[in-house]
C-alpha cells in the first residue's frame, strides 16, 4: 500500500478546470467562441472546480482579431452564470496579454480593469523568470484584493531536472521569492510538457519544505508524460492541478479530469467530484466539435509528440520553425537548427523556451543556420541581448552580445535596470491617436494592447466598416451564404 492510500487526513486534490483558455488554445488554436461556453457554464459551476481559467494568455489577441468578439466581454457575461466559482487568467507579467513589455500605465490600467470584469485569480509568470517583470501586476492585484498566483517557467537544459542552470536551489529559490513579493499560492507552469514523473516529486516535495502556500501544477500533455507526473505530484502533496474536460485534453492540451477523479476515488487526496456530471459535460463539446474540426491537428497518427523527450522544445516553437524553414525551402535543414537552438539558447542567457522567448531564440536559430551565425540579426532578439526582456537565467555571452548589438538601433551598451524602467507612458497618447472610436477605457486597453488589429476591430464594433463574414460565427455565416 502506498501512502496516498493509508488512512490519514483527507486532503482532497484541488482542480482548475482549463477547458475555457487553455484546452482549445491548446487544440483549437483558442478558437472556442463565448456562445459555445454559455450552453455548460452554469454546469461547470457546479462541479466544485477550484477555479476555471476562463481568459488571458492567446484569448484576448484571438478573440478580437478572428472572432469579432470584444476580449472584455467574455469574463462579464460567464460571470452571469458562473457565480461560485472563482475565474482564473493567465497574465504575462509586463507583456501583459499581448507579446511585448508595456509601459506601467498600461499595466495598472489592463489590471484594474481585469479585476472590474471579474477575473478573481492572477496566474503571473515571465518568459525569463525575472520578478521585477511582475511588480506593477503585484501592485494593482493586491491592491484590488485580488489572488495572485506567483509562477515560474518550470525549464530543462537536458531530459532531466538538474545541471547548471535549471537546478533545485534555482527553483527553491523562485519560491522563496515569490512568496517574498506576497503570492497567495505558486505554480510550476511547465508549458512544453517536459516534466517527468520523479522530477516533480523530487520539486513539490522540496518546495513544500520551503513554503507553506498552496502549490499549483500546470503541465501540457505534449510528451505523453503529464498524466504520470499530475499522480507523482499529488503523492508530493501538490495542492492543485489543471486539467480539461475529455474532449479537450491530451495532445498538447491538459491531462483530462476525469480518469484523475477516478483514479483518485478512496485515497485520502479524492477529488470528491463526480465523474457521471463531467462526462455529460463534454458531451457538450462533443456536439459543437464539428465547427471548430478545421483547428484540430492532424498532420499525424501519433497524439504525442514525443520529439519533445529527445529535444525539450516545446511543440509550438516546433511549428513555427517548420513554417519557417518552409517558406525558406529550406526543411530540409531542420536538423541542423534542431543542434542549433541550444548554443543560441546559451549564448542568449538560457531563457526558459515560453512565449515570447521561444520564438525569439527560434527564429534567430534558424537565421544562424541559413545566413551563417549572427550575419542578420533579428530585432527581437538584439532587445533580448541589449536586457529588454530583463535578466536572463545566465549571463550573455559577452562576445556574441558585442557582434548582435553593433548595429542595433537602441544602443550598444546593455541595460540592467527593470526594463519597464526604459518605456515612456503610453495611455496618454493612445488616447490622443485612437480619438472617438475608443468609446470606453476597455476600448482604449484594447487598442493600447493591440494598435492594429485593435482599431481594426473597433471599427467592426461600432460598425465604422464591416465586420467580414470570415469573422463571425459559424452561425451567422451560414446566414449570411443564405441570402
Ligand atoms: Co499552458
Amino acid at each position: 500500500m502506498t501512502e496516498i492510500m493509508k488512512n490519514g487526513p483527507v486532503n482532497p486534490v484541488k482542480i482548475q478546470d482549463n477547458t475555457f483558455r487553455d484546452g482549445h488554445q491548446s487544440i483549437y488554436a483558442t478558437r472556442m467562441r463565448t456562445e459555445d461556453m454559455l450552453p455548460i457554464a452554469e454546469r461547470m459551476d457546479e462541479m466544485g472546480f477550484w477555479a476555471m481559467e476562463v481568459w488571458g494568455g492567446a484569448t484576448f489577441d484571438t478573440m478580437h482579431r478572428f472572432l469579432g468578439e470584444d476580449p472584455w466581454e467574455r469574463p462579464k457575461l460567464l460571470k452571469k452564470y458562473i457565480k461560485k466559482t472563482p475565474f482564473a487568467m493567465l497574465l504575462r507579467g509586463q507583456n501583459l496579454v499581448g507579446y511585448r513589455n508595456y509601459a506601467d500605465d498600461v499595466v495598472r490600467a489592463f489590471v484594474d480593469k481585469a479585476c472590474e470584469v471579474g477575473i478573481d485569480i492572477f496566474r503571473v509568470f515571465d518568459a525569463l523568470n525575472d520578478l521585477r517583470n511582475f511588480e506593477i501586476c503585484v501592485e494593482r492585484i493586491k491592491a484590488n484584493g485580488k489572488h495572485f498566483e506567483g509562477t515560474i517557467c518550470y525549464s530543462l537544459t537536458e531530459p532531466h531536472l538538474g545541471g547548471d542552470v535549471f537546478n533545485m536551489p534555482y527553483y527553491l529559490d523562485l519560491t522563496k521569492r515569490l512568496e517574498a513579493m506576497g503570492a497567495d499560492s505558486i505554480a510550476v507552469k511547465d508549458m512544453a510538457g517536459i516534466v517527468s514523473p520523479y522530477d516533480i516529486f523530487a520539486l513539490i516535495t522540496e518546495m513544500k519544505k520551503v513554503t507553506k502556500l498552496p502549490l499549483h501544477l500546470h503541465t501540457h500533455y505534449t510528451s505523453g508524460m503529464a498524466s504520470m507526473a499530475y499522480l507523482k505530484a499529488i503523492e508530493a502533496g501538490v495542492d492543485i492541478v489543471d486539467t480539461c474536460l475529455a474532449p479537450y485534453a491530451l495532445r498538447t492540451s491538459m491531462p483530462a479530469v476525469e480518469p484523475l477523479v477516478v483514479a483518485l476515488q478512496g485515497t485520502k487526496r479524492d477529488t470528491g467530484m463526480d465523474v457521471h456530471k463531467l462526462i455529460a459535460l463534454g458531451e457538450h463539446l462533443e456536439a459543437i466539435a464539428p465547427k471548430y474540426q478545421k483547428h484540430l491537428a492532424t498532420n499525424t497518427l501519433s497524439l504525442i509528440d514525443a520529439g519533445v523527450l529527445a529535444h525539450q522544445i516545446p511543440g509550438g516553437m516546433i511549428s513555427n520553425l517548420v513554417s519557417q524553414l518552409k517558406e525558406m525551402n529550406a526543411l530540409h535543414r531542420i536538423d541542423e537548427v534542431y543542434k542549433e537552438i541550444p548554443r543560441t539558447r546559451k549564448e542568449a542567457g538560457t531563457p526558459p523556451l515560453v512565449t515570447p522567448t521561444s520564438q525569439i531564440v527560434g527564429v534567430q536559430s534558424v537565421m544562424n543556420v541559413i545566413g551563417g551565425r549572427y550575419k542578420m540579426v533579428n530585432n527581437q532578439f538584439a532587445d533580448l541581448m541589449y536586457g529588454l526582456y530583463g535578466k536572463t537565467p545566465t549571463p550573455i555571452d559577452p562576445e556574441v552580445q558585442k557582434v548582435v548589438l553593433k548595429r542595433h538601433k537602441r544602443g550598444q551598451t546593455p541595460v540592467t535596470g527593470r526594463p519597464a524602467d526604459y518605456l515612456e507612458p503610453e495611455l496618454a497618447e493612445d488616447k490622443q491617436k485612437i480619438g472617438d472610436l475608443a468609446k470606453t477605457e476597455e476600448d482604449l486597453l484594447t487598442y493600447a494592447l493591440y494598435p492594429a488589429t485593435g482599431e481594426q476591430f473597433l471599427k467592426w464594433k461600432y460598425g465604422v466598416e464591416p465586420m467580414p463574414e470570415s469573422v463571425k460565427p459559424p452561425a451567422a455565416q451560414e446566414a449570411g451564404k443564405g441570402k
